[in-house]
């Protein structure tokens, strides 16, 4: 395991296990109106905000020399180790009341996704995954037990999703999924990207793909996707990580079919 990654594993999930308590705490009820839009179908709620500064005070607190990252707050600080924290990823279920949203705490080192925890608790999910520095090491766990990546090698066969937010025009949206669905794939929108990309490492879904999403989404979920041996394009590299950009997310057998489907 890279250097610095296990002194910061058990911190990270101790974090992500009371950052979702808190979230669970503030869960809104079904129909809730005490919510509130960034923009267009854009949600934040107060529990969004909080469990973010919570997040952002205890990594302060035991490591302050890593820098960091967060979806409400945007960069605080810079470090060789770089914390990326999605506080609610699925906030448009959390904000209505749903199960299907979590707590994201990645990690990332030299421009890498290292290391991912990922706290669902209403589904009573925690994913863990350490992408190895070359491989090695690398592993990923579901409630401590391993995850592999499914072995789908075929558009024919996979069960694929495709996320969508208002970043992107509907019509380019409805396109690929036109497109995923006339490869012969079955089609999933489940409104968490880090779940979706959890659920490709858990072998539940064979790919992932997204024409743009932001670093706070993945950063995690790339941790864990890797760690069960799936793979992604180049989203830090190809210079996403500031802006956003586009995510497939798959097994190794179906990047290149999925990169020529989705024409990016
Ligand atoms: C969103 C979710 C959604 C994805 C969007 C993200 P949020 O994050 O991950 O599934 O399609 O691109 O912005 O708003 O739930 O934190
Ligand atoms: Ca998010």
């Amino acid at each position: 395991m890279r250097h610095g990654v296990p002194d910061r594993l058990p911190v990270a999930a101790t974090l992500a296990r009371r950052a979702a308590e808190l979230a669970m705490a503030m869960r809104p009820m079904a129909g809730d109106p005490g919510i509130r839009l960034k923009g267009a179908q854009d949600w934040v709620t107060e529990a969004d905000v909080a469990v973010e500064r919570l997040l952002a005070a205890g990594l302060a607190e035991a490591f302050p020399q890593d820098g960091f990252v967060g979806e409400e707050t945007g960069t605080a600080r810079d470090g060789a180790f770089q914390w990326v924290v999605d506080p609610i990823d699925g906030t448009s279920n959390y904000a209505r009341g749903g199960g299907r949203w979590c707590v994201s705490v990645g990690l990332l080192h030299e421009g890498e996704a290292v290391l991912g925890v990922i706290d669902a608790p209403v589904m009573r999910e925690v994913f863990v995954g350490v992408a190895g520095a070359g491989g090695a090491d690398a592993c990923a766990t579901l409630n401590g037990m391993p995850i592999r990546i499914s072995r789908t090698t075929e558009a024919g066969r996979a069960m694929v999703e495709c996320g969508w937010s208002p970043r992107v025009a509907v019509a380019d949206y409805v396109a690929l999924c036109g497109k995923v669905a006339g490869a012969g794939a079955m089609l999933r929108a489940g409104g968490s990207g880090a779940l979706g990309i959890c659920d490709v490492a858990a072998g539940r879904l064979d790919a992932y793909l997204e024409r743009h999403i932001n670093l706070w989404d993945i950063a995690a979920g790339l941790a864990v996707l890797h760690g069960a041996g799936g793979v992604a394009n180049d989203f830090i590299g190809a210079g996403s990580g500031a802006l956003g950009g586009p995510v497939r997310a798959s097994t190794p057998g179906l990047a290149t079919e999925l990169a020529r489907i989705a024409g990016w």
